[in-house]
């Protein structure tokens, strides 16, 4: 052996401007011992770490990859993802080819080439990792950080365990991802700790104790995550090969599943039914009539809400959490239509009940109207969002999911058959009206629909809360422009029973 070189493993520049030295030198591969340190921030000096030659001294003075430049382009990127592979063999493979495509640079033409097929199929398992990673990589708050109830001081940390060395490879879309959480990703070889001001950070690896257990959050990740497993189209291999075995163990999901699976058929058996009776979109021009049982009309109302759960018109039911249908007496006297159900009412499944629906109803309490007599529902029945990190930022639904969810809308106004209806911003006036409506351009006064039902409108609690930099009114001047929608006179009935 005349060559060692003192390598990082998990650092690829540094095996790489070894590679290049030792081509520089001429050195056989059979020459060589390649061994690598644990990760962390410590890199060793590659040309120092080329241990004395008796007769060739390392070429110091030339650039680093100077001898690997001169190789085809693309030698480079093959070489940057074998050498994060984990085969001991890599060096000397890598090596071997390098002096083979030197000493004949057609060589590299040649697709079938042995020894560069051997290659490929080693960057392939290290480029699919890193893809794995950056699907399975789980974040968990750290549990003093949740205490101190400073969120910006909350630190997430996930566990991770790659078989190949990629963390450096794979971490740049973390960072550009979630730029502004403070995060760290712990592997058995190497860590890395981002910071945002501080920027990246590597330390060497540690041990699975050291990774948070799992936390409350998790319990709507899976919440979650059932909600969006589509029993009729479960393919277990194709799920299998996407989601192999070995990365279960640290995939919170990864314990529903076998449950999911064995419910599929059954689950998929009752969505086929659902489908098999689909529901007629019930003209707008049809006058709304009391059902004659309003027992029946309840009855129908909840089945109705069972049917829509599986709705697929518009793509929102992929991302949402779950359909959030309305809430309310059949027989209510006035029906209050908002925009959509936002984060909070997405995860619970009821209408109204984050910030803009406690804003809502704090007004109707001091109007003097019991929310428990009113119907409450959306225009559009699934959060519409934008993921970012951690967080999904509400999106205004377009007008494709408003028509969308149209016949569901429809559909409750006919069987809940209040006197009136009010809309609570321009998505919701635009759904009960059936055209563009501007909420400044139609406040003060009642709106006819075509069946009749008249239609006040107002602006969206969410603006009243914005109200500073949305130029909606203040909430007292908001709570004045509800109050006419229980006039012409609405009656309050006692519910019944
Ligand atoms: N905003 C709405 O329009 N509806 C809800 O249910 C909640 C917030």
């Amino acid at each position: 052996m005349r060559w060692r070189v003192q390598h990082q493993a998990d650092d690829v520049q540094v095996a790489l401007r070894a590679l290049s030295a030792l081509l520089a030198c001429g050195a056989a591969p059979g020459e060589v011992l390649w061994s690598g340190g644990a990760g962390g921030e410590a890199q060793a000096d590659l040309l120092e770490a080329l241990a004395p030659a008796p007769t060739i001294a390392p070429p110091e003075e030339a650039p680093p990859l100077h001898a690997l430049r001169r190789l085809p382009a693309g030698f480079i990127s093959l070489a940057e993802a074998v050498l994060m592979h984990a085969d001991p063999q890599r060096f000397q493979r890598l090596h071997a080819y390098a002096l083979d495509v030197a000493a004949e640079p057609q060589r590299w033409q040649d697709a079938l080439d042995p020894r560069r097929l051997a290659l490929e199929g080693l960057a392939r398992e290290v480029r699919r990792e890193i893809h794995k990673m950056h699907a399975f990589v789980r974040f968990r708050p750290l549990q003093d950080a949740v205490d101190d109830n400073a969120a910006d001081s909350v630190q997430y940390v996930a566990w991770f365990e790659p078989e190949h060395h990629i963390v450096r490879a794979a971490v740049p879309l973390f960072e550009r991802r979630f730029a502004s959480m403070r995060w760290a990703i712990l592997t058995p070889r190497l860590c890395a700790h981002w910071n945002g001001s501080d920027g990246l950070r590597f330390s060497p690896g540690v041990d699975r104790s050291k990774a948070p257990p799992p936390d409350a959050g998790e319990a709507l990740w899976l919440d979650y995550y059932r909600s969006i497993f589509n029993p009729a189209r479960l393919k277990v291999s194709a799920m299998l090969r996407e989601m192999p075995r070995r990365y279960w163990p640290n995939l919170p999901e990864a314990s529903t599943i076998t449950g999911l699976i064995q419910s599929a058929p059954e689950r998929s058996a009752r969505m086929q039914q659902a489908v098999a009776a689909p529901l007629r979109r019930m003209p707008t021009a049809q006058p709304a009539t009391p059902s004659r049982s309003p027992q029946s009309a309840a009855e129908r109302l909840a089945d109705l809400g069972r049917r829509a759960r599986h709705c697929s018109d518009c793509t929102l039911a992929a991302h949402a959490t779950q359909m959030v249908w309305g809430q309310g007496p059949v027989g209510a006297p006035l029906m209050i239509v908002g925009e959509q159900p936002d984060d909070q009412e997405d995860l619970a499944g009821r209408p109204f009940v984050g910030p803009a629906g406690q804003l809502l109803r704090e007004a109707l309490a001091e109007l003097g109207w019991p929310v428990e007599r009113l119907y409450l529902t959306n225009a559009v029945k699934h959060f519409r969002f934008e993921p970012r990190g951690k967080r999904r930022i509400h999106k205004t639904p377009g007008q494709r999911e408003a028509l969308a969810c149209q016949q569901w809308l429809e559909a409750e106004v006919r069987l809940v058959a209040p006197q009136a209806l009010l809309a609570l911003g321009a998505t919701a006036a635009a759904s009960l009206l059936g055209r563009p409506v501007s909420v400044q351009d139609s406040l003060g006064q009642w709106w006819p629909r075509a069946d009749g039902l008249p239609v006040w409108v107002v602006h969206h609690p969410a603006a009243v809360l914005r109200h500073a930099e949305s130029g909606a009114p203040t909430y007292g001047d908001w709570v004045q422009a509800l109050r006419p929608a229980m006039q012409p006179p609405l009656h309050l009935k006692e519910p019944a029973g």
